[in-house]
């Protein structure tokens, strides 16, 4: 591994991918118009002067030009990642060589790894934290307690990481102030819906090249994320098939023109299953057992406890890598059962993610949030 001029701590996966990132980073800076008016309006101003964030965020092209703007802005950043298997080496990379920001991830990092680097990112003792998942605010109030009373407050960017935090709030236990940037219009209507819905097909079809016209495609979850998904997945003629928990948006749902049954009857039909619930288990062996041979199975909500995977190793006889990110189950009674990016958000491990234009909205709300709470 090649080592760069600057001396900030770090762990990425290679500084010869650096090249690559700078191009990536700069790519996605041209579909960034609002960033580049607060990076423009910090350069002057310097509102972050000297205060130190600690973010926890997908390392993506979108995110290092908001590590970008919040350095311009007179910050002290440093990022790990918000999920092992979303970093795009290259950009993580880059930052380092050619903005001397501290990056901790590496794609495909195991669970140790993965937590290792959210302590290195609080090593850097931040008066701000940015989360998107909220295991960087955990991780503070439960391991690194002695970095608490340095903390003036934070941002979380996405649903799951709200509704994690609110339940610490509830507790009693969040020490600091939070804002919720996926409560922005500007954030959820946008980003959740077209950004998930574009980046999520964008992954299943890169990780499978599987015909989505024709297919009958179920999403499970008709919230934000989930619709998006499927009016993309209906826009390349796939039969779109609906679950949802919650009666009201299942009615929904129907008047928007989607089929809409429980799991227990879409198992059955579906050729390509996405779960976008922020919910636990949604499918496990009872869908299983009932699936057709080939199902393809993937999830975009945040973590990767949707699929039940612990109950599938159990049900299978073998399972074999057969493409990037597929890993083929064979079940005793010969069928097949394909999970994509080992069920973590397939549009961030085998795809790019949201789209720049669409980050460039959240990522807007987000350093505005933290110029406000500074
Ligand atoms: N992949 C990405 O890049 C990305 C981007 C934004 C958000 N997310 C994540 O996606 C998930 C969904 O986010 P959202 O903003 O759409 O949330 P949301 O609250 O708007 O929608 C979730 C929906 O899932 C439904 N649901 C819950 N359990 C269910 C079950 N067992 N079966 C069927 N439906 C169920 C809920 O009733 C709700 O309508 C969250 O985990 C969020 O953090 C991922």
């Amino acid at each position: 591994m090649s080592t760069p001029a600057t001396t900030v701590p770090s762990d990425v996966k290679s500084f010869e991918l650096a090249d690559l990132g700078k191009k990536r980073i700069d790519w996605a800076n041209q579909s960034m118009k609002v960033l580049q008016i607060i990076r423009k309006e910090f350069i002057k101003n310097q509102p972050l002067a000297g205060i130190r964030i600690s973010a926890c965020l997908h390392v993506t092209a979108e995110t290092a030009n908001l590590m970008i703007t919040l350095r311009d802005g007179g910050a002290d950043v440093a990022l790990c990642a918000s999920n092992p298997l979303s970093t795009q080496d290259d950009v993580a990379a880059c930052l380092v060589r050619d903005y001397n920001i501290p990056v901790f991830a590496i794609k495909g990092e195991d669970n140790d790894t993965y937590y290792k680097h959210i302590m290195s990112a609080l090593d850097h003792k931040p008066q701000v934290t940015m989360d998107d998942g909220a295991d960087l605010v955990s991780i503070a109030l439960t391991k690194r307690t002695d970095v608490i009373d340095g903390i003036i407050a934070g941002t979380e960017e996405t649903t799951t990481g709200v509704i994690r935090l609110r339940a610490m709030a509830k507790e009693g236990i969040l020490k600091y102030p939070i804002i919720a940037v996926n409560d922005a219009d500007t954030k959820h209507m946008f980003d959740n819906r077209y950004g998930t819905g574009q980046s999520t097909i964008d992954g299943i079809v890169r990780a499978t090249n599987f015909l989505l016209a024709g297919s009958k495609f179920v999403v499970a979850g008709y919230g934000w994320c989930g619709r998006g998904l499927a009016s993309r997945a209906r826009g390349l003629g796939a039969e779109v098939i609906i679950t949802e928990i919650d009666p009201t948006k299942a009615l929904e749902a129907v008047m928007d023109g989607y089929r809409v049954m429980s799991m227990e009857e879409a198992a059955k039909l579906g050729d390509v299953f996405c779960t976008v619930t922020g919910n636990k288990n949604v499918l496990r062996k009872e869908h299983y057992d009932v699936m057709k041979d080939g199902a393809i199975i993937s999830n975009s909500g945040h973590f990767n406890v949707e699929i039940d995977i612990p109950a599938l190793e159990k049900m299978a006889s073998s399972k074999r890598t057969t493409r990037n990110f597929v890993e083929e189950y064979s079940l005793k009674d010969g069928r097949k059962i394909n999970l994509l990016g080992e069920g973590r958000l397939i549009n961030l491990a085998s795809a790019e993610g949201h789209p720049a234009s669409v980050m460039d909205m959240s990522f807007a709300d987000q350093a505005l949030s933290v110029e406000y709470l500074v």
